[in-house]
């Protein structure tokens, strides 16, 4: 081993790993980094070390990326929130382009081209309208403290505000520590009520409202493209997309195991006059099988946008035999999300048109992407 535990050394920033870690190297052993850039000389010291790679602490940046700027929030570093304020915006999405054409190219041997530049979002603070309060007693310093988890994923870090999220809710913050729950641990959710939308206290709704006029235009895009006249929406949630895309289609369903999120879809329908479709409150892997006996394959367009471990096998599976014209994946977990298109594009069963990822988390290591397949002529050779 070249290195040992606490060792101090300097290293070349090479990439920036999906997750957000920096890659350097000791001769052959990769050493991760969090809160640099690609191109940075920096210094280090070791704190893991592991048989195939090491990850190290950020010491001082010996030569700072042109793309380097200064962080807004002043907890950025400890908070497990960010994990690239120290980047510029552009910076930001362009790393994210590359980790997810790079990610595509090694879990499904997608050409890079397919993966198109990442849509930004118009406002990359103060975004978020959705966050999760933590409490946690903190034993040596005598206090609670009230906040996010913190990077090292152990405590819990106090704080008074939080720069990607809506302002609103940064007032909420202030009101939960007026009132600070009593000692231990607990989970406060706050949350920003969506416009025109019904969404019951725990149910699904996407977490940044600026950018979601993108997100609609991408997948009504991607479904005008295939021209499929029937939708069926897999994981609707209070009805999100098969609301906003009705008038494309002359029927759709969607379906979600959420008993109460398919009750608000059924009130957000009928709040916009909307009658082509149904809800049904189920397991997508139950209600799927009948759904796609009922619309014709040539003429559906199915949307998959599941929870971050993305789908079932079998759904998956039950996709590939039945063909429907086209499914839209929309995913904020691109790894899962490139493991499932696998699948469903083995033997050519289905063919990835396109990519496009948005930029639905700044300052975060995460991104949205929304993925069309477009299905083989049935009969045809693959
Ligand atoms: C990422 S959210 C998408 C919600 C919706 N498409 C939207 O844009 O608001 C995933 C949804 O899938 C639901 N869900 C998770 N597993 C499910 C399953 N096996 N069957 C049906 N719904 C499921 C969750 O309750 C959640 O509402």
């Amino acid at each position: 081993m070249p290195i040992q535990l606490g060792d101090n050394l300097t290293l070349e920033i090479e990439d920036l790993a999906f997750g957000g870690e920096g890659v350097g190297r000791v001769d052959t052993l990769v050493v991760f980094v969090p809160f640099v850039m690609m191109g940075e000389r920096v210094e280090v010291e070791i704190t893991e070390l592991k048989k195939n790679f090491a990850r190290a602490r950020l010491v001082r940046v010996v030569t700072a990326s042109p793309e380097r700027v200064v962080p807004r929030c002043r907890y950025f570093g400890a908070c497990g929130g960010c994990q690239y304020q120290h980047i510029s915006y552009e910076a930001q999405l362009r790393v994210k382009q590359k980790q997810i054409a790079d990610l595509f190219e090694r879990m499904g041997k997608f050409p890079r081209a397919v993966v198109a530049p990442v849509i930004p979002c118009p406002t990359p603070y103060g975004y978020r309208n959705r966050i999760m309060i933590r409490s946690q007693w903190n034993g040596p310093a005598k206090k609670l403290h009230i906040g996010f988890v913190r990077q090292d994923n152990q405590f819990v870090e106090d704080l008074t505000e939080c720069a990607i999220a809506e302002p609103v809710l940064n007032e909420q913050i202030l009101q939960v520590r007026a009132k600070p729950p009593p000692k231990g641990g607990i989970k406060v959710v706050l949350r920003v009520q969506p416009e025109n939308w019904v969404v019951p206290r725990d149910s699904f709704f996407q977490n940044n409202f600026f950018l979601l006029p993108k997100l609609v235009e991408t997948v009504r895009g991607f479904l005008g493209a295939s021209g499929a006249q029937h939708l069926i929406d897999l994981y609707c949630g209070v009805g999100f997309f098969g609301i906003e895309l009705a008038e494309a289609v002359t029927a759709f369903a969607g379906v979600e195991y959420d008993q109460l999120a398919i009750q608000a879809a059924r009130q957000n329908a009928a709040a916009r006059g909307i009658t082509n479709g149904e809800f049904i409150a189920a397991k997508v892997e139950d209600a799927l099988p009948a759904l796609l006996q009922k619309f014709s394959a040539a003429q559906t367009a199915v949307i998959l946008d599941p929870p971050r471990k993305g789908c079932w096998p079998a759904t998956l599976e039950l996709l590939r035999t039945t063909r429907p014209a086209q499914v839209i994946y929309v995913s904020c977990h691109p790894a899962t999300m490139a493991r499932d298109l696998n699948i469903l594009t083995a033997d050519g069963v289905f063919t990835l048109a396109g990519v496009q990822p948005l930029d639905m988390f700044p300052q975060t290591q995460h991104a949205e992407c929304v993925a069309d397949l477009r299905a083989a002529q049935q009969g045809s050779p693959c």
